[in-house]
């Protein structure tokens, strides 16, 4: 990507992720059911060692914590230390089996070599410049015989929970400063994998998960859009008021087509790989 800042891109991200991290939070009840489901592709197993990247709240680094036993360790890295801190502070009573929080960029990895069992990502990967990198640092960091569970979301017409929101921002705002990879750009699976092949993985398993989403109005689905991209997030906090109300007017006019019932529906496409090294 031409004139791409990637450390700039990484600053806005944190930026972005810090701020929304505690209503990330409370909307990721909604993914709940997807999270779970990667989860049980991952199968995590009594003592293992699992490292979930771009934890973001920790929820998925909590379900996996339940499964291995006291005898196993989860350790929860992100590069927003406000979203690690959202999910200990929700997480302190529960006391999974150990559970290590980390603030690190996935791409370059404060971890030995061959130290984890499992890595899970969870619509993680897609927010990194350089993905390949990322995964060369898992490979790194796994066992020989270790494995990685993530998810993406789909190509950008199947993802309506998404698509919708930025097609209102192309439209109205000029192109961002900081030029974004596309979040859909693994969504196809022969894509997805050949990234995970070209990182060295061996048998990869990649299935559709659909993610279903219901919004009482327009304004909840902007508000739920805003909840989940940090990045956007960041960026549309700095418009003037009146610019970031005219987004969400064009939010509702796109949205008809979701329309349902007294509210709006989107279903979503998400793909859930299995790699091993
Ligand atoms: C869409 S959220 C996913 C969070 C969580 N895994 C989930 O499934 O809800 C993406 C996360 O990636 C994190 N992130 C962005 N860039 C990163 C990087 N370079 N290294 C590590 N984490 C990063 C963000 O801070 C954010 O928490």
């Amino acid at each position: 990507m031409s004139g791409f800042d990637s450390e700039r891109f990484k600053a806005n991200e944190r930026a972005g992720f810090n701020r929304i991290a505690g209503r990330y939070l409370a909307g990721a009840a909604a993914r709940q059911a997807l999270q779970q489901a990667l989860v049980e592709l991952a199968a995590p197993a009594p003592g293992e060692r699992i490292l979930d990247l771009a934890s973001g709240p920790c929820l998925l680094a909590a379900d996996a914590a339940a499964r291995i036993g006291d005898g196993g360790l989860v350790v929860a890295s992100d590069i927003a230390e406000a979203m690690l801190a959202c999910g200990r502070d929700a997480l302190a009573h529960e006391a999974p089996a150990p559970m290590v929080y980390c603030a690190a960029d996935a791409e370059t990895l404060p971890f030995a070599d061959d130290c984890f069992d499992l890595v899970t990502i969870g619509l993680g990967l897609f927010i990194l410049p350089d993905p390949s990198a990322a995964l060369a640092e898992v490979r790194r960091v796994l066992v020989a015989d270790g494995r990685v569970a993530l998810s993406v979301w789909g190509p950008a017409d199947t993802v309506p929970l998404i698509s919708h929101a930025q097609a209102c921002i192309a439209r109205l705002l000029p192109p961002p400063r900081v030029p974004r990879p596309s979040v859909f750009r693994f969504g196809e699976a022969p894509v997805l994998a050949r990234l995970l092949g070209d990182a060295g993985f061996g048998t990869t398993d990649i299935t559709d998960y659909r993610l279903d989403c219901r919004f009482a109005d327009a304004g909840d689905y902007w508000q739920a859009f805003l909840d989940l991209a940090g990045g956007a997030a960041e960026a549309i906090a700095r418009l003037p008021e009146a610019v970031g109300r005219e987004l969400a007017d064009e939010v509702a006019r796109d949205l008809q087509p979701c329309r349902d019932g007294d509210g709006y529906a989107t279903s979503n496409r998400v793909l859930l790989a299995l790699a091993h090294k």
